[in-house]
């Protein structure tokens, strides 16, 4: 595994404001981020707005206002909504940035000057509202209505320049044959092999009917299409557009290990992405993962609807039940694999209720409180051999098992592994019964051992389940051993038995029982 790590969000359009969805991405992506940076790899991850396009100046003249003035706000409203969320991006790149429209007019230039790009006449089916054409097959098949927003496909001609997609189409079948982790999960790369068997079209990649886009050099008239624009955000970032072909040593993060999006925006992530990059002859990303949906009680969210999970009501839940809770909320039960999610405000209640009050805030005060009690709060040596319940060989393979998710992006094992650890522990706990073992002094070494080996594992679990939960589970190293090696090296900090004997153990109360309120 490379030490550099590099993984993406979709740019977030300006024109919406922020809702579960953009809520849900960028929180896995810092998941995978922390959790990267905690095995001790340079990770640098991106997120940020897509702000040009006929969509943003529309909404802005409807509003009045400057179509900059509407990305400056919007984007401004994505920027609060990190910092709320404790989402640990390296950079928040913006595509009115002039780093990011002199690369991708510098990017143009070349693709010009390679034949890649050339200028034609387009005729096809154009969904307004995704500012995307679809082939006549694809057109049929979706009834002649946007996917999306179900309003009719309209025949449009255009004189543009096109990108040579056809071009690329025998590469890229044999790119998806060589990585078949190209495109995650496998459902939805079957999905793209589908519709690459029905042929490629060149694409326009210029508009002429408005003017809010980077102008595409040498074309008076022209702007850059704006998923053209918005995908070369993922290489403008790190520099590669420009003369020298990186922004100080950023180049180094290049190709990203996960480009993370829903799957409503694969086809330009799996398809015209790594064409794109073939023609710029830059290396492909290592994978391009594709969650699903969240829905909302059963229902599809949309905007005609009104039911889409929006910032005040995500408020609701993280004032309600913790930032943490919400975290984990959207890191286990989201749509990561095919299927879609629900969100629903009882299911949120019993994950928070099951997972975290009786387990992550009940298991780590089970044994604080029997510390204090029995040892006045001083870990007790581990010297009774007899009583050892296989702690450290289980902590190794939790740990082993915890890099092999989080470096395959499979999230849901990741938060298993942590969260098994604990349960184990409670079972040892009932099985071995230490509050009775406490009534006889004669026990004593023996229950200095299983309170020993319970707190060392505690602090294991507590490790594993930080990328989900970073504040709680900074309470629980404080508690448990100190938080001396949060930022030492990833062997020592999930290593069994680094707290040391007599080293303090405090009491905490992680997750309080909360009476249920919020109603989505
Ligand atoms: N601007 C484009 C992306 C360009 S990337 C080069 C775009 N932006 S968006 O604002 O519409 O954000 C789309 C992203 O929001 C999806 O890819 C997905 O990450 C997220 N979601 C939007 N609705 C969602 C749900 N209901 N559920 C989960 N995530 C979804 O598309």
């Amino acid at each position: 595994m490379s030490t550099t790590a590099y993984i993406t969000t979709p740019i977030y359009y300006v024109n919406d404001r922020p809702h579960i969805g953009h809520a849900y991405t960028t929180t896995i992506c810092d998941v995978w981020a922390r959790g990267s940076r905690l095995m001790g790899r340079d990770v640098f991850f991106l997120t940020g707005t897509d702000e040009h396009g006929s969509k943003v100046e529309k909404s802005a003249a409807a509003r009045g206002v400057t179509p900059q003035q509407l990305a400056d706000e919007n984007a401004a409203e994505f920027q609060r909504v990190l910092a709320t969320f404790a989402l640990t991006n390296s950079d928040f790149i913006r595509t009115t940035q002039p780093r990011h429209e002199q690369q991708v007019q510098a990017m143009l230039t070349r693709l010009v000057d390679s034949g890649s790009v050339y200028l034609g006449t387009f005729e096809g089916w154009y969904d307004e509202g995704q500012e995307e054409y679809h082939t006549e097959t694809r057109a049929r098949e979706l009834e002649y209505k946007s996917p999306i927003s179900g309003k009719p496909l309209i025949r449009a001609t255009e004189q543009n320049y096109y990108f040579k997609l056809s071009a690329f189409a025998e590469r890229l079948a044999k790119h998806f044959a060589d990585h078949p982790t190209f495109v995650r999960p496998n459902e939805r790369a079957n999905e793209v092999l589908g519709r690459l068997r029905d042929g490629l079209q060149d694409v326009p990649i210029t508009r002429t009917n408005f003017t809010w886009g980077i102008a595409m050099p040498g074309a008076p008239g022209h702007v850059v299409y704006v998923w053209i624009d918005a995908l070369l955000n993922y290489i403008t970032a790190l520099g590669l557009g420009t003369a020298t072909g990186s922004d100080g040593d950023r180049a180094r993060y290049w190709p990203a290990d996960y480009h993370v999006v829903g799957k409503e925006i694969l086809w330009f992530h799996a398809v015209i992405w790594p064409a794109l990059l073939m023609a710029l002859e830059l290396p492909l990303p290592k994978c391009v993962y594709a969650h699903s949906f969240w829905i909302a009680n059963g229902q599809k969210m949309s905007k005609s609807l009104g039911n889409f999970v929006d910032l005040p009501t995500i408020e609701g839940f993280t004032q309600q039940y913790g930032l943490d809770a919400w975290r984990w909320y959207m890191a286990t039960q989201g749509p990561i694999a095919a299927a879609d999610s629900d969100f629903n405000a009882k299911h949120f209640h019993e994950i928070y209720t099951y997972d975290l009050v009786n387990t992550v805030g009940n298991c780590p005060s089970r044994i604080g409180a029997m510390i204090a009690k029995y040892f006045e709060g001083k870990l007790p040596p581990d010297s009774d051999e007899a009583s050892h319940g296989g702690w450290p060989a289980i902590c190794e393979a939790s740990v082993r098992e915890w890099e092999q998710c989080i470096a395959s992006f499979d999230l849901h094992g990741a938060a298993r592994t942590g969260m098994d650890l604990l349960r184990k522990l409670d079972a040892f706990i009932n099985d071995t019964e230490p509050f009775k073992l406490a009534k006889d002094p004669a026990n004593t070494a023996r229950l200095g051992s299983i309170l020993n080996q319970c707190a060392q594992t505690v602090r294991v679990a507590g490790v594993l389940l930080e990328p989900f939960m970073p504040q709680k589970m900074e309470e629980l190293a404080r508690a448990f051993g100190g938080v001396a090696a949060i930022g030492t090296q990833w062997t020592a900090r999930a290593k069994y038995g680094s707290i040391a004997v007599g080293h303090p153990i405090d009491k905490l109360a992680l997750y309080p029982r909360v009476e249920r309120a919020v109603v989505v």
